[in-house]
């Protein structure tokens, strides 16, 4: 039931019935108040379909493979799962090039089998978000394909079309400015049937639309309403802060180094994106998307339809501006994705980031990420090679054990390992292919799940070969040996959620951050009125570290193990909490203190 509509239903009858209803009213109020609010702590997992589970053993993950591995996302504790595009599409960036947003590609289903995968996810609560790619379509839409066919198709005004420098009846001159793909090279590409050149931030076959089309506006409309109308709880909104590029077509600035000399990156100069990305008009049209989602509600699927973004942003400050105001709200979740560039165990540099979470967002959410499938995963960008297991937990207890919601990618729960194509010609992602070896593209963070230790990981039934190869190490990272050791790295994601689900400090309560000068140990207390603190202390480096809690302020007195480290003892004093190399310790103080 939807929580307004259940709200109307408690307020009749608890006037004209006894206790007994109040006290239900109430359960149906709790349950309405968790319908409305249940994105704010939630956990949100990341499904590359591709690469989770081969139902039909073609190679190619599924959605029957996704609908049969519920049971154990249940069990993980995942609230919703958001998955990577599944619309029709001639897959040259793996479902970011979309030719149908209203469909499913046939290599991951039907129509019914996304149905199905909807009422299975249902059954279990855990709710389903799209990928919603605005910025641009595929080439092989049928927009794009009527707007390149004519300077004066109706469509030609929905994509960003200009003429080049120089150009003349036999000669396409000059792209029009230094605009550069994100994927390499000039970001206009030549089309000769209509003497033009039409911009692409992404790859060639991804021409971007033109935001300052009303139809554009209303035709995204539609699609959120399709997928709102089909029960999805909300939307992860790709590349969305380079929908719009300044009119005047000005070059972007280029980077300098600390010479003075351009920046050169794989060969190229890099560039300020100041002209192409995080442009204002964006805020309109998030803000306009939104009001359109919060106007659907169903009975089936009851609750707060959630806009996640993916938002690079330089600062804090920009960040905040992605929540949009109260009264015009746009994302209720952006990615703060400060925090997964930091790329290195700095404690100092986390610190910063968590505090400017807790101090600059005032009452908005903030939603931490770490992974995701365009990065090399956490071993590659964190790990020493040595203590990467350990490392993962630090990791995750910061996502997990910080305020607000947490989302995560496949396989980061069992430890999955980047491995990267070793030769050229198995490349898959055509960036890998372009700038190959100096950087070999994203199929190493793409790898299959690793379900078991038997063939191709328990990824399809083993007849077939799959996308990418499964790499070897799932003999011992893989989910089946992982769920039964309770040491495990799964072990451990699963005693953190629960936490976040269970205890009211960690459900609910305010980031402080303790200790701060320590450059080794990061330690932060989580409080909720009426609630014994929670103490949270990892360290971030391969040597042992002591943390005194009590020259902190933190009153001497009890405290109870919540988790810790594999290895790691009971503190008998708040004076001396023991960490091993990269160890973990969590506890609750068994007083209350004040704020
Ligand atoms: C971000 C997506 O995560 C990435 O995979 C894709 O290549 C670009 N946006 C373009 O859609």
């Amino acid at each position: 039931m939807h929580w307004t509509r259940s709200l109307a239903i408690i307020a009749a009858a608890a006037i004209t019935l006894g206790t007994g209803t109040l006290k239900a009213a109430a359960q149906e109020s709790s349950s309405a108040t968790n319908e409305k609010n249940w994105w704010r702590n939630a956990v949100f997992y990341e499904i590359y379909p591709r690469s989770y589970a081969d139902a039909n053993n073609d190679g190619i993950g599924d959605l029957k493979g996704i609908t049969a591995h519920l049971d154990y996302l249940k069990d993980l504790g995942v609230d919703a799962i958001w998955l990577t595009p599944i619309y029709p599409s001639p897959q040259v960036d793996f479902g970011y090039d979309i030719s149908d947003y209203v469909a499913i590609d046939t290599q991951y289903g039907t129509m019914a089998d996304f149905d199905r995968l909807m009422a299975e996810a249902n059954k279990r609560h855990i709710r389903v978000l799209m990928d919603m790619v605005m910025n641009h379509t595929s080439d092989k839409h049928k927009w794009f394909l009527q707007s390149r066919s004519s300077k004066t198709n109706p469509y030609r005004d929905w994509y960003v079309w200009h003429d080049g420098k120089g150009e003349t009846a036999t000669d396409k001159g000059q792209p029009p400015n230094n605009w550069q793909s994100v994927f390499g090279g000039s970001a206009w590409e030549w089309d000769d049937k209509t003497r033009q050149y039409y911009y692409h931030k992404f790859y060639t076959q991804q021409p971007d639309l033109n935001w300052n089309n009303p139809k554009v506006r209303q035709a995204f409309k539609d699609v959120i309403a399709f997928w709102l109308k089909k029960g999805v709880a909300g939307f992860r909104f790709d590349a969305i802060t380079t929908l719009f590029e300044d009119p005047n077509l000005t070059d972007e600035g280029v980077v300098k180094d600390k010479n003075g000399n351009p920046e050169i990156r794989n060969g190229e100069p890099v560039l300020d994106n100041s002209k192409t990305d995080n442009l204002p008009e964006v805020h309109d049209v998030m803000a306009e998307m939104r009001a359109e989602s919060d106007k659907f509600s169903t009975e089936k699927y009851p609750g707060t339809r959630v806009f996640i973004g993916e938002t690079y942003l330089p600062n804090i400050a920009e960040l905040l501006k992605q929540y949009g105001t109260p009264e015009k709200p746009e994302f209720h979740l952006p990615m703060d994705t400060q925090i997964l560039l930091i790329n290195k165990m700095d404690a100092s540099a986390f610190r910063a980031k968590l505090e400017d979470a807790e101090s600059e967002l005032g009452s908005n959410v903030p939603l931490f990420v770490f992974d995701n499938h365009d990065n090399p995963r956490l071993d590659a960008r964190y790990g020493d090679g040595v203590h990467d297991t350990d490392i993962q937990r630090v990791i995750s207890t910061v996502l997990f054990a910080n305020k607000g919601a947490a989302l995560f990618y496949q396989g980061d729960e069992i430890g999955m390992k980047t491995t990267p194509p070793a030769r050229k010609e198995d490349v898959k992602d055509p960036v890998g292919l372009r700038f190959w070896p100096a950087y070999k593209g994203r199929d190493g963070e793409r790898t299959p799940m690793q379900w078991t230790s038997g063939p191709n990981a328990g990824f399809d039934s083993a007849s077939a070969k799959p996308w990418l190869p499964v790499p070897s190490n799932n003999s011992t990272i893989n989910v089946l040996a992982e769920k039964s050791d309770p040491k495990s790295l799964y072990s451990w994601y699963h005693s953190l959620i629960q936490l976040k689900k269970t205890n009211a400090a960690f459900a609910e309560g305010n980031d402080t951050m303790l200790d701060r000068n320590n450059k080794n140990v990061l330690s932060w207390k989580r409080q909720a009125a009426g609630a014994p603190p929670v103490i949270v202390c990892a360290n971030f480096s391969a040597e042992p570290q002591s943390v005194d809690l009590v020259s902190q302020g933190i009153p001497e007195g009890a405290i109870t193990t919540l988790l810790k480290t594999p290895g790691a003892s009971d503190p008998s004093t708040l004076k001396h909490i023991n960490l091993g190399p990269y160890g973990v310790y969590i506890g609750q103080l068994q007083f209350m203190i004040s704020h």
